[in-house]
């Protein structure tokens, strides 16, 4: 059985207070939402260690980093190890977010040796592919979508494989309030497992959590949740005012 999980990605968004003021609603609201959905912040590395303190009263919100570099130490100026993450109180971390792959040019060599160094290190990572949009009108969405799977995936073992989420987030909807409908979501989401079940076998496959991202909002994150291989939800935009958020977190459960 897959637990649910909805995953703010707060970008290079909030100042500290701003950043408070989210979490505080977050927390006050969080008895709204169904206890079997898992909820994760992922902020700017600045507030990590203030919004783990402030989520010390709850188990339910976890705790996320927007990237880690390969190594566990040494000369990188303005890198964070594995180890950092793990220290300021995150269990997860994103790997290969659009942002990284298009704004910072981060390639399949790169991802699948931050991809080792995560897994390694101890956190639950949270690999992001996703076609753009001239690549979908070209008909290459399955295409890119094995291309990104094979290239950082591949070689790994069943036991990383259990502590390994994908995001399914097509370029085209990120940021830009176009989102994929859910048949196509699914589509994409069903063809992602059945890759993981050729590479890794069924009962790898049937665990891994597949998240979607790009533009969910509170209006249509039900019926994106409704699907039977979307695990979740991975928001930018609507994850930085609480009630948006929440509204996702509880979407489609039967509570509003
Ligand atoms: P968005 O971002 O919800 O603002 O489209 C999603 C993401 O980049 O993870």
């Amino acid at each position: 059985m897959r637990t649910t999980l909805i995953a703010g990605n707060w970008k290079m968004h909030l100042l500290s207070e701003e950043a408070r003021q989210l979490v505080r609603g977050i927390l006050a609201g969080l008895a709204r939402v169904p206890s079997e959905r898992e909820l994760l912040l992922i902020p700017p590395y600045v507030w990590l260690m203030p919004v783990a303190a402030q989520l010390r009263e709850t188990s339910r919100v976890k705790l996320g980093g927007q990237d880690v570099h390969w190594e566990g130490e040494g000369a990188f100026t303005s890198a964070i190890s594995a180890s950092m993450l793990r220290d300021a109180g995150c269990e997860y971390v994103l790997v290969g977010h659009s942002e990284r792959r298009h704004v910072f040019g981060d390639d399949a060599r790169t991802l699948a040796r931050k991809l080792r160094a995560a897994l390694a290190g101890g956190l639950q990572a949270i690999y992001c592919v996703g076609e753009q949009l001239a690549q979908r009108e070209a008909q290459e969405t399955e295409a890119v979508l094995d291309r990104q799977l094979q290239e950082v995936l591949g070689g790994l073992g069943t036991e990383e494989m259990q502590r390994l989420t994908l995001a399914y987030e097509p370029v085209w909807a990120i940021g830009t309030g176009r989102t994929a409908t859910p048949e196509i979501a699914q589509q994409a989401h069903a063809h992602l497992r059945r890759r993981l079940a050729e590479e890794f076998g069924e009962a790898v496959a049937s665990q891994v959590r597949i998240l979607y991202g790009g533009s969910v909002k509170p209006d249509n994150a039900a019926e994106l949740l409704a699907q039977t291989d979307i695990d979740g939800a991975l928001v930018g935009g609507a994850s930085l005012a609480a009630e948006s958020f929440l509204g996702i977190a509880m979407a489609g459960s039967g509570v509003s």
